[in-house]
């Protein structure tokens, strides 16, 4: 029997840090009900967390970190809440984007943004081509993503850019939104759910998953170091065997 032809049969270096860390950051209404304030209060000093696990992702050498911000279900909250959380986003960009540049980070958003006002695009888009150039950290905001829409528009550019091919799963993965990054090799959701609320549904096939009841907003470089050490204890196997893996491996030299 042959082992049929599959995206996962790659297998990344084993690495104490990994180089794509994907974030569902959950709790901020929680975070701000324990205190009685307004769940708005929860998404501001969520954004004071983005900052500080932007800045310790950058310094332990991640390359990709990718975080769920409003996801394509977030659309049923209450109208007040939506305007908030994008008044938000707008107010995050106008501020963030010239100290991420200044820090080297690429900025990019993912996500159906055709949904969004004018203004949130245009700052999105300038602040794109603002960092694009940039070699540190790659920042990557998932704004209106869903992982079913991302599989949708991916397998619908392959019709449209390759008509009447098959299309495979190495054509499809470069269409998808994240198609020129690593897959995540570490997700993190805070909040306690553990579910993945229909965010990167493809590139999650192997990824690490770590669960935490830490609320987004109280999230700091501590939670972050936990969640890199949970990491390094995993064996990664993907499929094969712990002798095959152990084989695999750099042997110590003799002597
Ligand atoms: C995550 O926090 C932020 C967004 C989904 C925009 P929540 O707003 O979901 O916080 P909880 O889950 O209600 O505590
Ligand atoms: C997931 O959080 C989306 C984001 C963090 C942006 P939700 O709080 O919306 O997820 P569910 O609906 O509880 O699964
Ligand atoms: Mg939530």
């Amino acid at each position: 029997m042959t082992a049929p032809e599959s995206s996962t049969l790659a297998v990344p270096a084993p690495r104490d840090v990994p180089r794509h860390v994907a974030i569902i950051m959950d709790g901020n209404g929680r975070w701000a009900k324990k205190r009685f304030l307004p769940r708005v209060a929860g998404h501001r000093r969520g954004v004071e967390a983005v900052r500080e696990v932007v800045k310790a992702c950058a310094a332990r050498g991640v390359e990709c970190l990718t975080l769920f911000a409003f996801s394509s279900e977030n659309w049923r909250r209450p109208a007040e809440e939506v305007s908030l959380l994008m008044q938000l986003f707008l107010r995050a960009l106008q501020q963030e984007v010239g100290r991420l540049h200044e820090s080297g980070i690429r900025f990019r958003v993912i996500g159906d943004l055709s949904a969004f006002d004018a203004a949130i695009v245009e700052h999105v888009r300038r602040a794109e081509a603002l960092t694009a150039a940039n070699d540190g950290l790659t920042l990557t905001v998932a704004a209106n993503y869903g992982g079913r829409w991302d599989i949708l528009q991916a397998a619908n550019a392959c019709a449209r850019e390759h008509p009447g091919e098959p299309i495979t799963e190495a054509l499809l993965a470069r269409h998808l939104c994240l198609g020129d990054a690593p897959e995540p090799d570490l997700f993190i959701r805070t909040g306690g759910e553990e579910r993945i609320s229909n965010f990167l549904l493809w590139q999650l096939a192997y990824t690490e998953f770590h669960f935490t009841p830490v609320l987004w907003p109280d999230f700091d470089e501590r939670a972050l170091d936990e969640a890199i050490a949970s990491y390094r204890t995993r064996e990664r196997r993907f499929g094969r065997t712990s002798e095959q893996l152990a084989a695999s491996l750099p042997q110590p030299k003799a002597g």
